[in-house]
């Protein structure tokens, strides 16, 4: 039952390109909002944001911002995350977290609504959303594997700079017009440039040779399918796209699957939309996706390389299915489930 007036939220990292679109998404979707407060850095405190018809002044977020809060959306980085989560919870609010701080831990539901809602039932103050690669892929995988279970993913994904936050997508914008310019471009938040470039590297790389990035993806999928041994890898690459993510999917099923199967599958999985009509150049883009909630998959076919292998194309805004969007399904689905 929805607490009468509505609930009391803090939003830590309000200032950034999460923080601002999780803003406009609560007020597109109506989330009961009692009262609103805003924080980030000190940075930003004393700085004023409108959100609808009111005005808000932003404050530095410390232990003591939550006080009285019923909800804590935590967008700004993972040591942020670390420090003001676990305060947060013991404040008595559920910590609904964007970063990589708690994804794997045991008590800490990591979820996308549409797949894996039920985990939610568990949650002790704390539940993370996954990177926003993970998220389409486990969109798409979940109505397959349902009826035909996955035995063996291939993801490689094309990430747009807005996934590494506000300066990177400064960074691609004097990058591009330097470049065009005829002048050096500078690199700063990446380690080479990003303009009119591809970097197969995101995060950090681990010992196995993976990428950070890309280990996430592999864990976080085996985590929120419950399929701890599923064998999956994935190739990360930076692309010079401002907002949407795109990945090649490559998935080996049990059995054989006719494609116009997979097809059905899909576009029954709520929150997907299927857009697959190549011959008419009708394929998911990340420019069409952006700003738009659905994942989009197309480029569906056999995979020639095996017989039980399905080939696919998968678009989203990962500002919003892939962060903002996700976060408040989930405070929506602990509303409706009792569950605050
Ligand atoms: N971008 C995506 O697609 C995406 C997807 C999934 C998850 N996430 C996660 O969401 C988080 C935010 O990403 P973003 O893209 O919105 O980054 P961003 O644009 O760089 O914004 C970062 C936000 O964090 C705040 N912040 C930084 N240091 C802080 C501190 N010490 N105390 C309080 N607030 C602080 C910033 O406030 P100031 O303005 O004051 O600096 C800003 O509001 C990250 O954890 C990221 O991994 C992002």
């Amino acid at each position: 039952m929805m607490k009468q007036g509505g609930y009391n939220v803090a939003v830590v990292g309000a200032t950034g390109l999460v923080g601002r679109v999780f803003l406009d998404i609560m007020q597109e979707r109506n989330l009961p909002v009692k009262s609103l407060r805003l924080l980030a850095s000190a940075r930003s405190a004393g700085k004023h944001i409108r959100v609808g018809e009111n005005d808000f002044t932003i404050e530095e977020a410390t232990p003591n911002s939550f006080t009285g809060a019923d909800f804590c959306f935590i967008s700004a980085t993972t040591e942020v995350s670390r420090e003001m989560g676990p305060v947060a919870a013991r404040a008595g609010a559920i910590v609904i977290d964007d970063s990589s701080a708690f994804r794997m831990e045991a008590d800490v539901p990591l979820v996308v609504p549409e797949v894996n809602a039920d985990d939610l039932a568990s949650h002790k103050g704390i539940i993370s959303i996954p990177n926003c690669s993970t998220t389409p892929l486990v969109m798409a995988l979940t109505p397959l594997h349902k009826v035909n279970p996955v035995k063996r993913v291939i993801a490689d994904t094309y990430q747009s700079v807005s996934g590494t936050g506000t300066r990177a997508v400064d960074e691609l914008k004097e990058q591009a017009g330097a470049v065009l310019r005829g002048e050096n471009a500078e690199a700063d938040v990446y380690p080479h440039q990003i303009a009119f470039n591809v970097l197969p590297h995101i995060d950090s790389f681990l010992e196995n040779g993976y990428s950070k990035e890309e280990w996430k993806m592999v864990q976080e999928t085996r985590k929120i399918m419950h399929e701890p041994d599923l064998p999956l890898s994935a190739t990360c690459v930076r692309v010079p796209v401002m907002v949407s993510h795109s990945e090649a999917v490559h998935v080996e099923l049990t059995e054989p699957m006719d494609v116009n199967e997979a097809r059905r599958l899909l576009a029954q999985m709520p929150g997907m939309c299927v857009q697959d009509e190549p011959n008419d150049a009708v394929y998911p883009l990340p420019v069409e996706a952006a700003g738009r909630d659905e994942v989009f998959v197309g480029r569906l076919r056999r995979d020639a390389s095996h017989p039980n292998s399905l080939a696919m194309w998968l678009t989203s805004d990962n500002l919003r299915k892939g962060a903002a969007l996700n976060a408040i399904q989930i405070a929506e689905t602990l509303i409706e489930r009792n569950l605050v």
